[in-house]
């Protein structure tokens, strides 16, 4: 069967499916070739056909119930920020590498751009706008605050939601176990020495609250 599509002007150069299975046959200047087909054939597809369609996403955030009309292919951390103004949890790599978008889900630490928000349907999530009590800040926030765990401040809420699950974990940590569970959280101003020890003292804290 010829469905071909017209490549060149002229009619000189078609392609068609046809042929034995796994190949392509292509008639050029009147001659019929036969190739291999790619490997892998491109098929674009509309969103609807992908089963990707706008959707409305029942979420719970910070406490309270709210609604996302996202299609299916939006990660958590942009429905975080773009659908819900909640840009404290920040986009550093977009690849799961430097954990700035650290939120919790249900309890525990999860890179949000590592997540679709359709996934994160029905659970409890926690971002670092959710953190404190009021204006009374959480005692992970406030040990960075006196220690000085940070500078430019960008790695810092993914920081601190890493911080507060490794305590929920390990309860108080000693510094190299900090160390080694803080390794996909990445500070771009490298301020890892004041970062560990706010880490420490925030887990003494939060210790001396439970
Ligand atoms: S933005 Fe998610 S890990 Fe970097
Ligand atoms: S304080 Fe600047 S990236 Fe960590």
């Amino acid at each position: 069967m010829r469905s071909a599509a017209t490549i060149d002007a002229g009619d000189a150069f078609l392609w068609h499916a046809g042929g034995r299975r796994g190949n392509i046959q292509i008639t050029w200047l009147g001659q019929v070739l036969c190739l291999p087909l790619p490997r892998r054939q491109c098929r674009i597809q509309t969103p609807k056909q992908a089963g990707m369609g706008m959707s409305r996403i029942e979420l719970r955030v910070n406490g309270r119930d709210v609604e996302v009309e996202a299609d299916g292919r939006t990660l958590l951390t942009h429905a975080l920020r773009d659908h819900l103004r909640l840009t404290g949890t920040h986009i550093g790599c977009d690849t799961s590498q430097c954990g700035a978008c650290t939120v919790h889900v249900d309890g525990k630490a999860v890179k949000s751009c590592t997540m679709l928000a359709v996934q994160a349907a029905g659970c409890d999530i926690l971002t670092i706008e959710g953190l404190a009590s009021g204006r009374e800040l959480h005692p992970m926030q406030a040990a960075f605050n006196d220690f000085h765990g940070l500078q430019c401040g960008f790695c810092t809420p993914g920081m601190i939601m890493m911080a507060v699950d490794i305590v929920n974990r390990h309860g108080r940590p000693d510094e190299a176990t900090v160390r080694a569970e803080l390794e996909g959280n990445l500070c771009r101003c490298t301020g890892y020495h004041n970062i560990i020890k706010a880490v420490c003292a925030g887990a003494e804290r939060m210790g001396e609250m439970a």
